[in-house]
């Protein structure tokens, strides 16, 4: 899982390879390397590096050489550790081929032990350098560039964006797409490639997403397209209005920072958007009436690949999604099922294409993903698409394949998210749901125009809280709570019903940055096992709801936590003096409507987390071992 820049033309190409690299770090950031065919001599000159954030802008700092024909890729490891043997480019034994990839080779190993066999040696634990080597192998048999590549993506299964050089051909990128994304740039006597346009985006808007499995032999000024067969193949060039726009991070210390404290506004956006979305009448007076203009227009369900009447007789609605979109998705299963009385089912989206499928009519699929990208939440799409269902991508990116593959979709209004631990998109994801789930009500007599219009205003009202409860507790948690939990080795997790997947997020986010150990499990399954855990060095957090009978339920966990010495750290509402009472560390959040109860504690969770990370010196907005976009499976 990768960045990917190429760029041939009749300039220079180190600065912009390099600059569509640094863009692409969000694929990962363990090592980085770029390669040229040199102005001056007709062979490869290339750098590569390794060790954390850094070697990007190492390389950018440091390459001299240059040339008009090069690639640059930034690695996220999958098969091999971090070191700069393993990091990309990989070059075939004469060091004539150059390869860069995104994905993985299956079966790699056999193909590695065939060329092995006919005397190959190889550099690198890499499942990409074997690509290096059976191009090669196979060049040598067919002589011939096209022939070589019809009979490598006959041999390589599983999923690869793939960029060759050849010494041989000086003026040709040789482009290679399978299920991994891979979009053309076309300049000024200038063509770029990268996995992501953003690389580019400055230079130019004219693009080509390139069609899976296909291939493409790219100079300065021409493109030939063909099938994996080998067939000519036509291509349609997008113009992409986005520019990539350098963020910096306004005076907050870290990205992760600044992304808890956009929440108010990314939420108020997101349902101001989605008031608006489709509405194809000029909108005049205030954001109130909104509502009642959607209700008599279709155009959001069109967005959506829906009809009015195909609302009317749903019967399921399934969520696929990975990481903290997964947690969202399980929250919004209440919204559903509790605002529609539509059953919910929420699927990881590693799990679901490995599952056998029940094809029930009248579903309808939700991908939820921050990214758009996310390999198995778009395989799982890809596979919803097979079997003729209905998929909808819930996303925030607009150019994101997932949008362009989904029957309909809908976007947050997050704006970039550049720390690797998501929060405001988290945080939008929720919001979306609850209102598409108050809007499917509305449409199917469920919800009342009111109810519709009241839900608009709890959202707003539970972004007010997410951030003026920071606001309450920063003082104690940067100078007292943060330096005292920050010394702990391990925490549990606990909520109920809605607060349980709520509990699930607050674990991953502690994890991900501080390192730290977290379990987390549904409260009520406490005494089944995990209280065997509960000690005085094992801070338990318990997430309060505002269900009253789930509450009593969530009190009693809190007080067999308490009996066994257990130290015992609550987010709970108002009012709700026994679990409040029971706490070592008690927040107290003021009320909202139930089902929003975890967007409120949202942004004290994460400032929480946040702060007890900042206490360890960790590397908060690019944690190790991570990556913003997961693009391998
Ligand atoms: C990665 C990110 C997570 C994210 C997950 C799913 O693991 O680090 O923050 O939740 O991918 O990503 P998506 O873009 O599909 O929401």
């Amino acid at each position: 899982m990768c960045g990917i820049v190429a760029s041939v033309g009749n300039k220079p190409c180190r600065h912009v390879v390099l600059q569509g690299l640094s863009r692409l770090e969000y694929r990962g950031y363990d090592s980085a390397g770029f390669v040229c065919i040199d102005q001056n001599h007709p062979y490869f000159s290339f750098k590569k590096e390794a060790g954390g954030v850094a070697p990007i802008q190492r390389l950018i700092e440091t390459a001299t050489f240059d040339g008009v024909i090069g690639m640059g890729h930034t690695r996220w490891a999958t098969h091999g550790v971090v070191d700069e043997d393993n990091a990309h480019p990989h070059f075939n034994c004469k060091k004539n081929i150059a390869v860069v990839h995104n994905g993985i080779v299956e079966g790699h190993d056999e193909i590695r032990s065939q060329l092995i066999n006919q005397g190959h040696t190889f550099n690198s634990s890499t499942d990409s350098e074997t690509i290096a080597h059976l191009v090669s192998s196979l060049h040598s048999e067919y002589n011939d560039l096209h022939a070589t590549l019809v009979a490598l993506t006959t041999r390589l299964k599983g999923a690869y964006a793939l960029i060759f050089l050849f010494e041989q051909y000086p003026d040709t990128l040789i482009v290679v797409r399978h299920r991994s994304p891979m979009v053309i740039g076309i300049a000024e006597q200038q063509m770029l490639v990268a996995s992501d346009f953003l690389a580019f985006s400055d230079i130019t808007k004219d693009v080509i997403f390139m069609p899976d499995n296909t291939f493409a032999l790219i100079t300065k000024d021409t493109i030939k397209l063909f099938t994996f067969d080998g067939a000519p193949s036509s291509y349609q060039v997008t113009k992409v209005d986005h520019t990539h726009k350098p963020l910096d991070k306004e005076g907050f210390e870290h990205y992760m920072l600044k992304e808890i404290y956009e929440q108010k506004r990314a939420i108020a956006r997101t349902i101001n958007f989605c008031k608006i979305i489709g509405s194809s009448v000029e909108l005049e007076g205030t954001l109130h009436n909104f509502s009642s203009i959607l209700q008599q227009n279709d155009a959001l369900w069109r967005q959506l690949g829906l009809t009015k009447d195909r609302i009317k007789n749903l019967r399921y609605i399934n969520l696929i999604s990975a990481g903290t979109s997964w947690h969202a998705s399980r929250i919004a299963q209440f919204f559903f099922e509790t605002i529609c009385k539509i059953p919910t089912r929420v699927y990881l989206a590693s799990e679901f294409r490995y599952m056998s499928f029940f094809d029930e009519p009248n579903s309808i699929y939700l991908m939820v993903s921050q990214s758009g990208e996310t390999a198995d939440t778009l395989e799982a799409l890809r596979l919803l698409n097979s079997f003729e269902q209905q998929t909808i991508a819930i996303t925030n990116v607009a150019s994101s394949t997932m949008v362009r593959e989904a029957h309909g979709f809908m976007l947050m209004q997050a704006g970039p998210e550049i720390s690797v631990a998501s929060t405001k998109a988290f945080s939008t994801q929720i919001s979306l749901l609850y209102w598409l789930a108050h809007r499917i009500g509305l449409e199917r007599g469920e919800v009342g125009q009111e109810q519709m219009h009241h839900a608009e205003e709890a959202l707003m009202l539970a972004a007010e809280i997410l951030e003026t409860s920071i606001e309450n507790y920063k003082f104690k948690i940067v100078q007292e709570l943060a330096p005292h939990y920050a010394t702990f080795d391990r925490f549990i997790f606990l909520g109920r019903h809605i607060s349980y997947p709520f509990a699930m997020e607050a674990a991953l986010k502690l994890k991900e940055i501080s390192y730290i150990f977290a379990q987390c499990y549904p409260a009520g399954e406490l005494k089944h096992g995990p209280i065997a855990l509960v000690d005085e060095k094992t801070p338990v957090v318990i997430f309060s709801v505002l269900d009253e009978l789930i509450y009593h339920k969530l009190v009693s966990n809190a007080n067999e936590v308490k009996a066994r010495k257990g130290h015992l750290i609550v987010f709970a509402f108002e009012g709700q003096d026994e679990l409040i009472n029971l706490a070592d560390c008690p927040f107290v959040l003021p009320r909202i409507t139930p089902l929003l109860a975890p967007l409120a504690m949202t942004g004290l969770m994460q400032f929480f987390v946040y702060h007890i990370t900042r206490q360890l010196g960790h590397s908060i907005d690019k944690p190790r071992n991570l990556a913003k976009s997961v693009t391998v499976e």
